[in-house]
Formats: C-alpha cells, sequence, structure tokens
C-alpha cells in the first residue's frame, strides 16, 4: 500500500515537473475541493458581457455573453457552469443550436463536439432575477448583489463571486485554472454610474434615457476576479501614478452617502502601489481603484478595481486587496486547495507595507502567531471550510516570513518577482512554486518551504 502510494506520488512529481513552461491549464481538473466547477479541456480565452439593469438595486439583470473558447482535450460537448436568470438563447458560431440546461450540478450542456485546437464562439442571452449561493463558510451570499434603494441612498448592484459566484449571474467556465480576458459593457439609467475591471474604452447616450459604458480588461483573470459595480458611484480620479515601467491610472468611487473618514486611507493607494511593485515587479494592469460598497461584506480583490465595504475600508486591508492584484488575479490558481498562494502572499505584503513605514513588524508577526493557538494545518486545504481560515493567511504569510530571513532580502525580491512574471496567466500551484524556489533559491529553501507547507504544526522562523 504504502509503496503504492509513493510510486504514485513520484509520478505525480514527474508530471507536474513536465507540465513546468508549458503549463496544460485544464488538465488539473476536475478540482478535489470543487468537483463540479469547469470543464476540463475547456480554454476561454475571452468573454464579452453586456448586462443591461434598467432598476439598479434589484436583482433582475439581462446578459449576453460572448465566450471565445478552444479545446484543449478533445470534447464531445461543452458544460458550462450556469445557475441564473432564464437562458433565451444559445449560439454557436453565430447558428441557434439547442442546449440543456442541468439542475446538478448546475451546467448550460451545448452538444457541439471540438477536436483538439479548434475553436468556436457561444453567444448567450438570459434575462431576469439573480439568485446567491450560500459561500461555504461566511453567512454570505455569493454572487450578484442588489443593494435596494433606502432614504440614505439609491439602489445599488455589484458582482461578490469568489470562489464560485460568478456562474449565478453569467454561464462561464467558473474556475481559476481557466483565466480569460474580458469586455464589459454596462446599460444602466443615464444618471447611474457603471464601472467594471479594466480600463473604460466607450460610454454611448441612448435615446431611450439610458447609457452604455465599456471597459476592457486586456491581462487574463480569474472568472471569480471579475469586478462590476452600478449604482450612484463618486468617481474621485487620482494623479496617475508614475512607476518605474508603467504609468497606472488611478480612480475611487465611493456611493455618495459614504463619509470623509471612510474615503481618506484611500489617498494612500498611489503610496502602497509604489512599495507593492518595488517588490512584486511591473503592476499587472492599466488601470487601479477600489470600489466602497456599503453591505458589511469581507473586502475582495476584484481585478484592478478592488471591492471595499465601508468597515474594511483599512490602510492594510488596501495593501492586501492590492497585493492580489499580483497573486490571485494576474497568477491565478490551478486548484482551490492552493489559496495559500493567494492569502499568504497578500497578507506579507502588510508586513512589507508596515516595513516600508518604519513600522515595528513585531506586533503583526505576533498576531499571525495568535491567529494560529487554535491550530493549523499543512499548507494545502482540503475542504472548503480551510480554503480561507487563519491558516491560508497566517501560516502562508509567516512561510514567506522565514524564506525571507533564510535567503535575505535581494534574493526573496527577484523570487517574488520572478513568481509574478513567470507565472503570469499560468495556473498555479503549491509544486510550482516549490519548483520555482529550488531553480532560484536553492535546494536548502526548497526544503525549508517544504517543511513550512507539509508540517502538521508550525515549524521554527529561522
Ligand atoms: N479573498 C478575500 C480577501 O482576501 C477574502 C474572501 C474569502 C472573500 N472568501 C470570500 C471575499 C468570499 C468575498 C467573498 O481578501
Ligand atoms: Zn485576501
Amino acid at each position: 500500500m504504502l509503496r503504492h502510494a509513493r510510486t504514485a506520488l513520484i509520478l505525480l512529481h514527474l508530471t507536474v515537473g513536465c507540465a513546468l513552461g508549458a503549463a496544460a491549464p485544464a488538465t488539473l481538473l476536475p478540482d478535489p475541493i470543487y468537483p463540479d466547477l469547469g470543464q476540463p479541456g475547456l480554454d476561454v480565452q475571452h468573454y464579452d458581457i453586456h448586462l443591461t439593469v434598467p432598476q439598479p438595486g434589484t436583482p433582475w439583470l439581462r446578459a449576453q455573453v460572448r465566450i471565445d473558447l478552444q479545446a484543449k482535450l478533445p470534447l464531445n460537448d461543452i458544460r458550462l457552469d450556469y445557475q441564473g436568470p432564464t437562458v433565451l438563447s444559445v449560439q454557436w458560431n453565430g447558428m441557434p443550436v439547442p442546449y440543456h440546461l442541468q439542475a446538478s450540478p448546475a451546467k448550460l450542456i451545448i452538444p457541439r463536439a471540438l477536436p483538439t485546437g479548434a475553436a468556436a464562439t457561444l453567444t448567450i442571452v438570459t434575462a431576469g432575477d439573480t439568485r446567491g449561493l450560500p459561500d461555504p463558510t461566511l453567512p454570505i451570499q455569493l454572487g450578484w448583489q442588489s443593494v435596494p434603494a433606502s432614504p440614505e441612498q439609491p439602489g445599488a448592484n455589484f458582482a461578490f463571486s469568489e470562489p464560485d459566484g460568478t456562474h449565478t449571474f453569467l454561464p462561464c467556465n467558473d474556475h481559476p485554472s481557466d483565466p480569460a480576458t474580458f469586455t464589459t459593457h454596462l446599460t444602466v439609467p443615464q444618471d447611474v454610474q457603471a464601472v467594471a475591471s479594466g480600463r473604460r474604452t466607450g460610454e454611448t447616450q441612448h435615446p431611450d434615457g439610458t447609457h452604455t459604458l465599456t471597459y476592457t480588461l486586456d491581462t487574463p483573470i480569474p472568472t471569480y476576479a471579475l469586478g462590476i459595480h452600478i449604482g450612484t458611484l463618486q468617481e474621485v480620479r487620482r494623479p496617475a501614478a508614475l512607476l518605474p515601467t508603467q504609468s497606472v491610472d488611478l480612480s475611487d468611487y465611493f456611493p455618495t452617502s459614504v463619509p470623509l473618514d471612510v474615503r481618506a486611507p484611500y489617498q494612500r493607494t498611489t503610496d502602497i502601489l509604489k512599495v507593492l511593485t518595488d517588490w512584486f515587479g511591473p503592476y499587472p494592469f492599466a488601470t487601479y481603484g477600489s470600489v466602497v460598497v456599503t453591505p458589511p461584506l469581507p473586502a475582495l480583490e476584484t481585478a484592478s478595481l478592488s471591492t471595499m465595504p465601508v468597515r474594511s475600508s483599512r490602510e492594510r486591508v488596501i495593501v492586501h486587496e492590492l497585493a492580489h492584484q499580483w497573486f490571485g488575479n494576474a497568477v491565478p490558481l490551478a486548484r482551490w486547495s492552493d489559496t495559500w498562494l493567494n492569502e499568504g502572499f497578500a497578507t506579507y505584503a502588510e508586513l512589507l507595507w508596515a516595513e516600508a513605514n518604519a513600522q515595528d513588524t513585531t506586533p503583526l508577526l505576533a498576531s499571525w502567531r495568535d491567529r494560529l493557538r487554535g491550530g493549523t494545518r499543512p499548507l494545502t486545504a482540503t475542504t472548503q471550510a480551510e480554503l480561507f481560515d487563519s491558516t491560508a493567511y497566517a501560516r502562508g504569510a509567516l512561510t514567506l516570513h522565514a524564506l525571507r530571513q533564510q535567503v535575505g532580502d535581494p534574493a526573496f525580491r527577484t523570487f517574488l518577482q520572478t513568481y509574478a512574471r513567470t507565472r503570469a496567466a499560468q495556473p498555479t500551484q503549491t509544486a510550482d512554486l516549490l519548483s520555482l524556489s529550488r531553480q532560484y533559491l536553492g535546494a536548502d529553501a526548497e526544503t525549508l518551504l517544504r517543511r513550512w507547507i507539509d508540517r502538521p504544526t508550525l515549524p521554527a522562523i529561522p
């Protein structure tokens, strides 16, 4: 038995080694924690989305989604994740095509086969009320959020989807191992603002009292990271951030009801962007900003446009979500069990920012240890409940700190930048980080990382 298991492990290892550099996105599916999400062998390149929201604050939505896709393996049919409003039509390369809605797991199935390498375009039109999906651990609904109008504020809607809420309002290959680029067209009443991940590339007024705003995101991201916000938002433009190799346009968006003290910490975004770029290398998008939302939710690193609840409007959370733009958004997960690659890196950025401000980092390090007093686990998660637990965040961050203590700042910086550059748009798992550590930092660094990743208990910091 044991020998059998070990042989399987070695084989797995060889497979991972061979896949390096020529990462085959979909071959890691099905995901052990989310076996029903995504279709093995389906590779979506681009989503072009038209959303019409006639009454912001209500769950009603019309969506037209064009999906440019390719087969990485022979496909007998196309199976998109979908449990949203009524499907009105489906077209395959511009022609109507039959389709089938499966309830569990929730799929929109199109009976069209594709050989390896073949491409096709699907266009799907839906309309109706959206319904959320419960978060695996938090008492919140994932997917399209509706904030009804109140005496204090007009109605709003926004996307809030990690890990699997996007397919409650858009048919998609809803797994981070298939990142794609997005064009998002939002049609809303004239007096309502609409913003999405990417840079604004169009605005059209219509005679019926609505307008359409278009946003383009050229860097591939996972489906859960698509940011969309509709409401009475005030745009606060900041001076463009002039970084060593790029200029980044910065705008934050605040509901009119949000007071000045909530808005103040966002003035630091430019400085944070500079510090993080210094550690992580080029920022992955052309624009950045935060959208403040009023419901009591966690913050979410929606691409180029973080979603920031009022109560998360603090410097440390701003740093955390900005760091996810590299780790999670540009570098996507290959499987959900490796959330520590997102959360550990984003949490560690909080310490890098504190240091850059000449703050004592002892309390932060102590707080991470404290969070693990109740217990910890090896870094690869095995259940949904573990995906966003304190091990993913605090042990993940301490792991990077231990590595840094061992290799020193210059090597650590080069390593972070190499990881961010070489893994961009490549579905990434713990084994990829390990092989990169051996390649760039040597066998001792890899050994240290393995201890931190695999041991049931917390190792000592060098
Ligand atoms: N990734 C989010 C953050 O770091 C946290 C998070 C986990 C989350 N699960 C979520 C946010 C579900 C929104 C919804 O910062
Ligand atoms: Zn995070």
